[in-house]
């Protein structure tokens, strides 16, 4: 196992009516800015719910937070913050909200263009405090310090990390995803298990416990995702799948072992040029990803074989194979296609795809640093 520091300062609130925390969480004296995206929170009664709790304090609202959130709205949001003298933000969404409220609380402290902490990494080392109540499992942003951020004008999509942008609190009611789409519900799933795989499916380091953790986030997706799609209102299958999705990436499983990350990168780049959902484009990389690395990976693709799916005849490398079809028809049972033609995606896009991987950095990347260029055209190849 390697050397860590694990620190996680967010509170999280969970279960049913915890909304009504907030009034016990929010400093009494705040001026809150709520941050919100296309209208969710108004149609399903979660927004009258946090105003309730927030009771008498001065509040006021920006909504408006697309996903993938863009720099251009939310300089929009950091402009009203200040004329407003807000000194509270509270989150009320999905990933994209909680991404976009973590760059709106980093750049109301940031001395100089806000947008250099996405393109040169600017180091962010304060930030407005901010809460938030999730709506849509699936990112872990909630319960970590990492946001996506994209340039509408400039077609990127760029993370950045902080210790000061954890959230204080996260409020996770499971009721409050009762009226998500199916689509949202499957992107949910699809992301959590990536976000797991990201940080497992790399190789061994005797690290047990982050191991057997990480198999137990998978198997329960894989139980409580279709159930999720298949029974809206289960409040035990839903609150399952939210906690899942939050410990698939709050830094618990990713203490002491190495980190990919390789299929989210290029995953963005998808995103930035295409537009699809995050989950969509992560469906698509990571089959393709881990048959174009089977080799390198293959101790621990042999591992998740065995333990997560239980295939344990055959040969190693047909126990491999199985293992990466499990995966791509796991994703596709959860509705979410896996091949780029699948969304009138074809090769033509890959050079523009290389080339943009090239301008962020993104040249060495993969727990071995060896995912290149031209790793990465294998795997966008692969994955038409
Ligand atoms: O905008 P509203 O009207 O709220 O509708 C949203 C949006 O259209 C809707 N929605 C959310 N909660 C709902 C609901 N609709 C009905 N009922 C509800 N309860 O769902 C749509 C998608 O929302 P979005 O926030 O974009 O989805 P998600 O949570 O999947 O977030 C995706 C973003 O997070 C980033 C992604 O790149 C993407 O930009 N990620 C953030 C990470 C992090 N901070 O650690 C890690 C991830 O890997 C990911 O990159
Ligand atoms: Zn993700």
């Amino acid at each position: 196992m390697q050397n860590f520091t694990f620190h996680n300062p967010t509170k999280i609130l969970f279960g049913e009516g915890q909304i009504a925390a907030l009034d016990a969480h929010v400093p009494r004296d705040a001026r809150v800015l709520i941050t919100s995206g296309g209208g969710s929170i108004t149609r399903n009664g979660v927004l009258a719910q946090v105003e309730a709790a927030l009771g008498n304090r001065t509040h006021f609202i920006f909504s408006g937070i697309e996903p993938n959130p863009t720099y251009e709205t939310l300089m929009q949001a950091v402009a009203l913050a200040r004329e407003e003298r807000i000194d509270f933000l509270l989150a009320v969404g999905g990933g994209s909200v909680i991404d976009g409220t973590k760059f709106i609380a980093a750049a109301l402290k940031f001395e100089g263009e806000p947008w250099d902490i996405l393109a040169k990494q600017a180091p962010v080392t304060d930030a407005m405090p901010f809460g938030s109540v999730l709506t849509l499992p699936a990112t872990g942003s909630e319960m970590n310090s990492g946001s996506v951020i994209s340039h509408r004008a400039k077609g990127d999509k760029l993370p950045f990390m902080s210790d000061a942008t954890f959230p204080v609190f996260s409020v996770l009611d499971p009721t409050t995803t009762y009226s998500l789409p199916p689509r949202q519900i499957a992107n949910g799933v699809v992301d959590a298990f990536v976000h797991v795989m990201e940080q497992y499916m790399t190789y061994p380091i005797n690290a047990n416990v982050q191991d057997r953790f990480a198999e137990g986030l998978l198997t329960t997706l894989i139980e409580v995702g279709p159930r999720a799609l298949a029974e809206p209102h289960n409040y035990e299958v839903r609150a399952n799948l939210m906690w899942t999705a939050t410990l698939a990436l709050n830094g618990l499983i990713g203490a002491g072992v190495p980190a990919d990350w390789a299929t989210h990168m290029l995953g963005h780049e998808i995103t930035a040029l295409h537009g699809l959902d995050h989950a969509q484009t992560l469906a698509v990389v990571l089959p393709a990803m881990l048959t174009v690395r089977r080799t390198q990976k293959h101790g621990k693709l042999l591992q998740y074989a065995e333990r997560v799916w239980n295939i344990t005849e055959g040969t190693e490398e047909e126990r491999v194979t199985a293992a990466i079809t499990a995966t791509r028809d796991f994703f596709e049972r959860m509705t979410v296609p896996t091949r780029l033609r699948d969304y009138q995606i074809g090769s033509d896009s890959i050079d523009t795809l290389i080339a943009k991987l090239q301008e962020h950095g993104m040249t060495a990347l993969g727990e071995r640093a060896d995912v290149t260029p031209e790793v990465s055209r294998k795997v966008y190849e692969l994955a038409v």
